[in-house]
């Protein structure tokens, strides 16, 4: 059976024999409200990992003012056990206290690779990576896995922890894994739950714009391609945030499809939801 830990204290305590017997501890780090993505990531964790750990905790510090911190969906019953069948063997499910205490004061951040796209100051209020960043530090130290496993959906945000992980000596592996799709080519995410039944069609156009902004990029300018995949964007109706090409690896600006792979990257407001999605065009 699963266990649930609360503090971290507790966790230590219940890993410290596993980790000097020299067993292989895997963490996937999750707010929650799992879904078949989440739990792609557990059975990597688990296929390589003599220990899984999945940490369930909605960080207040990543969401910006006005965004859906209170409306966040929660069901941890549920998501203990969707985690424990995956193969999870540790729930580590803090409260806000834990992880912040009061007189809470450092935060981790990442510069240049956090203040673009999803980190774009000017779009969405600064600091959604630092506070990332800030309790990905706190987890990576809490548990001190072998390896941290996440998903290629959040293609930034694997960039960003990829660079604190190297800039800050973090002894531990960052896996990244596929994007789980809906049939209909949909990304899944926790906040499709907003969607209504008009709008969740509507949302498979993202997906659509990215494979043909790759698709076109092939033959054609980047720029002409990227033009191409707004259309589709906003002819579903979709707000769009950003559609951007960027190297795949330093999100450095690019103007075409060169040695390099590129990142194509959008964010789109569908009703009540922010979604966002991206593909990786090969170098060519
Ligand atoms: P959350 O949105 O719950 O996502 C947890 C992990 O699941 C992330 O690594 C995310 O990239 C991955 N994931 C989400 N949808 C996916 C999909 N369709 N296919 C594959 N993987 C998917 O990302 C966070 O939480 C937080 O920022 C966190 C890292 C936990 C820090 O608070």
């Amino acid at each position: 059976a699963v266990e649930v830990i609360r503090t971290k204290s507790a966790l230590r305590a219940r890993l410290d024999g596993d980790r000097r017997a020299g067993l292989r501890i895997g963490l996937v780090p999750t707010m929650g409200s799992l879904h078949a993505g989440h739990l792609s990531l557990i059975e990597a964790a688990r296929a390589e990992n003599d220990v899984v750990v999945m940490s369930l905790f909605v960080n207040p510090a990543q969401f910006g003012a006005g965004e859906d911190l209170d409306s966040y969906p929660r069901d941890e019953e549920r998501d203990v056990r969707l985690a424990g069948a995956a193969g999870t063997d540790i729930v580590y499910a803090p409260d806000v206290a834990e992880v912040y205490p009061h007189g809470f004061s450092t935060e981790v951040r990442v510069s240049g690779v956090s203040e673009v796209l999803c980190g774009d100051p000017s779009r969405r209020g600064p600091g959604h990576f630092d506070g990332v960043t800030t309790v990905v530090s706190k987890l990576l130290n809490s548990v001190a896995p072998d390896v941290a496993y996440f998903g290629q959906k959040d293609a930034q945000q694997v960039i960003v922890v990829k660079k604190m992980v190297a800039d800050l000596d973090f002894p531990v592996t960052i896996s990244a894994q596929p994007t789980v799709r809906e049939q209909d080519g949909v990304a899944l995410s926790s906040r499709n739950a907003y969607l209504t039944e008009d709008e969740r069609p509507r949302a498979a156009a993202i997906s659509r714009a990215l494979n043909a902004v790759r698709e076109r990029a092939v033959s054609d300018e980047l720029t002409a391609a990227l033009e191409a995949g707004r259309r589709i964007l906003e002819g579903a109706g979709l707000d769009v945030e950003y559609l951007e090409a960027r190297d795949a690896e330093t999100l450095a600006d690019v103007h075409e499809v060169g040695d390099r792979p590129v990142l194509v990257a959008a964010a789109v407001h569908l009703g009540r939801a922010r979604l966002i999605d991206n593909v990786v065009i090969d170098a060519a």
